[in-house]
């Protein structure tokens, strides 16, 4: 049995998951980590370190360091340098040429955005290499809703290069409800869903109509430069305060004390809701003075707040752009790695007090798993394709009773029809009661073999007027109806038939 994996990376980690068996793990990279920084570091000309080694090594020397790789991507434009001392990056030469050529350790490098993205990628390789000991890794990728054609192709070569199969890129939203088999179960068939997402440097709300396991986007909103690392700035800011408060300097005029408490600061923010007091500590942190601050959990909640709030009004613009309130909101699926925290997911789950809030898969492994799944599906339909063709077994008939049509029976499907299929039937109504759509197996009008009803549909309450039908004809034989009006809006809608047996040649 092959495995299948699901990539997904951010600005700020990366994440491999592996189907393999009926189950989906995420993978621990050589150090045990499940996720893995998104950070390549230049030692010389010929070593380069990636992930947390290269953060580390970044605190030391952040010149060697490469990092928001996947907004590097973004048209090959260079994401603005505001935030140098929250997010040391390499310098980036525009001047000597137009193509924006890096500036590591004080050379410029012939290294363009997607080679960095193919240098993380192989790293993930390598960690999906030593856990299935196969050279051919199936792979579905995942990209934000927003990223064009051209990102999109940057990252296939890129993860070609990296010596991946790659199967299919799909959108991260889509993952992650996937992730949660949302629409997959056959009694959930209409269901609207929102995806919030707080990364380190992004976060986005995506509103997904779940149809028939099908989803569409409703809305999305992107907010660039808001994530784990305004959580962090808090974290940073109280400790530079409470430091001038006691020896009167002011640490934020040095780079490098800054560097070393925002690396204290993060890693006190992901340990922070597990204890009651915590400190940030530094040893030699300035003048060879030590930094020494307690922070109790109220504290922590306290200077964080402020931030996590601002959250909702990205969830408030998503659902006015799509003209939907939160009660219209079936499910909210938490990803990105700030939805580990749990005063954000109280924040969120008492916005949405109707709506199953998900996030008992780790918020930043969601996606990934999400994308292993996809890959394991794909293969599945690629070997249905290969050999087996569905047929439809048997005709499918509808008897209409009360609707103003000419005929009241006719063949909706002829057997042998290739399946999966849509069929659309308008019917008129012009009274409103004793309406009926009765669905048989078999044909009508035939006097050899008598018809099996498999279906009724009583609709007492439709409007006056031309009524249209989709019959949604699954591969699995089961069928699924839609019953919209003239103005496309759906009346109702359910699943009538269990699986049957499908043709196969
Ligand atoms: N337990 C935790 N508590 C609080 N914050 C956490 C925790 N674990 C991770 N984070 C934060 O989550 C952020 C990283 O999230 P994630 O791994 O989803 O990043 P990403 O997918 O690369 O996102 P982006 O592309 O927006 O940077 C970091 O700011 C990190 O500090
Ligand atoms: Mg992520």
């Amino acid at each position: 049995m092959p495995s299948f994996f699901g990539l997904h990376f951010g600005n700020t980690n990366m994440c491999l998951a592996m189907h393999k068996e009926s189950a989906t793990d995420v993978l621990a990279n050589a150090r045990g980590d499940r996720v893995t920084p998104s950070v390549i570091a230049f030692v010389d000309e010929s070593e380069k370190l990636v992930g947390m080694d290269a953060k580390q090594r970044m605190v030391r020397n952040p010149a060697s360091a490469v990092t928001n790789i996947k907004d590097r991507i973004s048209n090959n434009s260079e994401p603005e340098l505001n935030h140098l001392e929250s997010k040391p990056q390499t310098k980036v030469n525009g001047k000597k040429n137009n193509k924006g050529d890096f500036e590591i350790n004080g050379y410029i490098s012939q290294y363009k955005a997607e080679d960095f993205l193919t240098i993380l990628f192989s790293n993930m390789k390598e960690i999906a290499y030593s856990s299935s000991h196969e050279d051919v890794c199936p792979t579905v990728v995942t990209v934000p809703l927003s990223f064009t054609k051209h990102q999109r192709e940057l990252v296939k070569k890129a993860v070609t290069e990296a010596g991946f199969e790659l199967l299919r890129i799909i959108s991260e939203p889509s993952a992650a409800a996937l992730a949660y088999n949302i629409g997959q179960d056959s009694n959930d068939i209409s269901s609207k869903c929102l995806v919030f997402r707080m990364g380190g440097t992004s976060l986005d709300v995506t509103i997904l109509q779940v149809s028939n396991g099908m989803y569409s986007v409703l809305s999305s909103i992107q907010k660039k430069d808001f994530g784990g690392h305004q959580v962090t700035n808090c974290i940073v800011n109280y400790c530079a305060s409470e430091f001038e408060r006691k020896y009167k300097v002011d640490i934020k005029e040095n780079k490098r004390a800054l560097m070393k408490l925002r690396a204290v600061a993060e890693q006190f923010k992901h340990v922070a809701h597990g204890t009651t007091n915590e400190k940030c500590q530094v040893d030699s942190f300035y003048d060879g003075i030590d930094l020494d601050v307690n922070i109790s959990q109220t504290r922590f909640n306290f200077l964080i707040r402020d931030t996590l709030v601002q959250c909702l009004d990205p969830i408030h613009e998503a659902l006015s752009s799509a003209s939907l309130s939160i009660s219209d909101i079936n499910s909210v699926i938490l990803c990105g790695g700030c939805c580990k925290i749990p005063q954000l997911q109280e924040i969120i789950s008492n916005t949405f007090s109707s709506a199953d809030i998900l996030y008992s898969i780790r918020p930043d492994e969601v996606i990934a798993v999400g994308a292993a799944k996809q890959a394991t599906l794909i293969s599945q339909s690629i070997d249905e394709e290969d050999y087996c063709i569905n047929l439809l077994s048997q005709d499918l008939s509808l008897k209409l009773t009360g609707f103003s049509n000419s005929r009241e029976e006719l063949l909706l499907c002829s057997k042998g029809t290739l399946i999966p299929t849509v069929v659309t039937q308008s019917f008129t109504v012009t009274q409103d009661s004793n309406l009926k759509v009765e669905i048989y197996e078999g044909s009508l009008d035939s006097k050899e073999e008598s018809a099996k009803l498999l279906a009724v549909l009583n609709m007492p309450n439709l409007p006056i007027g031309d009524i249209f039908f989709s019959f949604h004809i699954r591969s699995d034989g089961s069928l699924f109806v839609v019953c919209k009006d003239c103005s496309s809006k759906e009346l109702g809608s359910t699943t009538v038939i269990p699986p049957q047996p499908q043709g196969c040649s």
